[in-house]
């Protein structure tokens, strides 16, 4: 059990760096099951989803080496996990299904795990497997996929991030050439593309929604440094949005982010790119129509760190969330703290620019943990977030530690300082 403190902050002002990208380590991790070399990935986060990924991949043969922010694997023999309870844990364990089915022709995996956002299928990862020629075969909890994979034509229903990831770690072994139509176009697709070709894969159109691959007969190791976590870098820019800030964001790229900036920009805030990195000033006070989609649309992930913004501006901001189904759990703890957000379907109502004061919350998956989060530096006195499962350090390296360089007040309390939680 996870539990923060976050006491009422008129104004974040100061520098952050910015963590490499969770969404991005995730896949190229996986890449390490497709080569016996070495494959080292540089500046890697300390998260928690690294540490059960990486579990997992040792469990499927990988040996792994972790030196401080670099981890070096490379897989001599991969066999299919065992453990069912490291797979339950998070949703990218599902990744490990395309490499060792092209590497040995058979994987058994669990059904993964991760934030209940959704009901989360693997269709169309199957569905993309069963095009490179794998037999499959489905028992409650799990799936067992078989065969020598050749090249094939995909179509994916939706342009869903894991399947096209874990099609193209399949194809880039698989004989003959592959073509997977309405491909995600997210950059962690594309910087996944790209350590796969440092490591010896052909592959083209990665960021189009066309991608094809030429399978190749080996693949060897590289050193590869991922892109920075737009995700991270947007929930800092959404905290000093709401509280007259005035930041400077090191690393990130705003080519990567620009349908959050556009919002911000709407929303009243200045965003400056220059050198030195991002640079934003002021408030956000204009209420925001917001609908998440793929792809360079409004990201789904930056849908709750937004909708904490929107507490703060005055009159009715809209929130259309098409990508999950269950995506607004947050909403209902930001109403303990006085927020009015009503919720119908798939659309949340934001009635924003009145009191808010803190109270004890619980962290409902991580984007809405980190939002809650935001939402306690809005709040006046002192909020209390619970986060039993710890989903936010799945994700965020020291999020209360990366605030407080801003000047705000948010402490993850440890043991002894739990005791009067319940005061409030
Ligand atoms: C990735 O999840 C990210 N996770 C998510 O980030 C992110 O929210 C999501 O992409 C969308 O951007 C990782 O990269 C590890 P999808 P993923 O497959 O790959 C449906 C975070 O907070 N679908 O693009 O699981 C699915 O149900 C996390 O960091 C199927 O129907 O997302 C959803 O409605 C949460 N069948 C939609 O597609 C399938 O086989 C998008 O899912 C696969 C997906």
């Amino acid at each position: 059990m996870a539990i923060y403190r976050i006491r009422h902050c008129a104004r974040l002002s100061g520098e952050v760096n910015i963590h490499t990208s969770k969404n991005a380590v995730l896949p190229i991790l996986c890449a390490g099951l497709l080569t016996q070399d070495t494959l080292t990935i540089e500046r890697v986060p300390a998260l928690t989803d690294v540490d059960t990924l990486t579990a997992i991949l040792r469990e499927c043969g990988a040996s792994v080496r972790r030196d401080d922010r670099c981890i070096s694997l490379g897989t001599e023999e991969p066999n299919s996990p065992h453990s069912q309870d490291l797979l339950g844990r998070m949703r990218a364990s599902v990744l490990v299904m395309g490499p060792l089915l092209a590497r040995t022709g058979y994987a058994r995996v669990a059904l993964p795990g991760g934030c209940a956002i959704g009901q989360r299928p693997i269709d169309l990862h199957i569905k993309g497997m069963q095009a490179l020629g794998a037999e499959v075969r489905q028992t409650p909890g799990s799936v067992t996929l078989q065969g020598r994979l050749h090249g094939g034509n995909v179509y994916l229903d939706f342009p869903s991030v894991g399947a096209t990831e874990n099609i193209v770690l399949a194809a880039v072994l698989a004989e003959g050439r592959t073509r997977i139509e309405n491909a995600a176009k997210e950059p962690e697709v594309v910087d996944l593309c790209e350590c796969l070709t440092a490591m010896g894969a052909k592959i083209a159109g990665e960021g189009t929604s066309t991608i094809f691959v030429e399978g190749v007969e080996t693949l060897h190791g590289c050193t590869y440094q991922p892109i920075p976590d737009r995700i991270e870098a947007g929930t800092i820019l959404c905290a000093a949005a709401m509280t007259e800030g005035s930041v400077l964001i090191r690393g990130a790229r705003p080519d990567h982010m620009r349908a959050l900036l556009f919002k911000l920009s709407e929303a009243g805030v200045n965003l400056r790119e220059s050198g030195a990195g991002l640079r934003l000033s002021g408030r956000a006070t204009q209420p925001v129509q917001v609908r998440t989609l793929a792809y360079p649309g409004f990201p789904t992930d930056m849908q709750a760190p937004m909708m904490a913004c929107a507490l703060k501006m005055k009159g009715t901001s809209v929130f259309l969330e098409t990508i999950f189904e269950n995506r607004f759990m947050h909403a209902r703890e930001m109403t303990r703290l006085g927020a009015s957000v009503r919720i119908e379907d798939r659309i949340a109502l934001v009635n924003g620019g009145g009191p808010l004061a803190g109270t004890n919350v619980t962290s409902t998956d991580l984007r809405g943990g980190a939002a809650l989060i935001l939402a306690g530096l809005a709040a006046q006195g002192e909020t209390i977030l619970h986060d039993p499962a710890g989903h936010i350090a799945r994700g965020y390296e020291d999020l209360p530690g990366m605030l407080r360089a801003l000047g705000a007040d948010v402490e993850e309390l440890k043991e002894e300082k739990n005791v009067n939680i319940n005061r409030l």
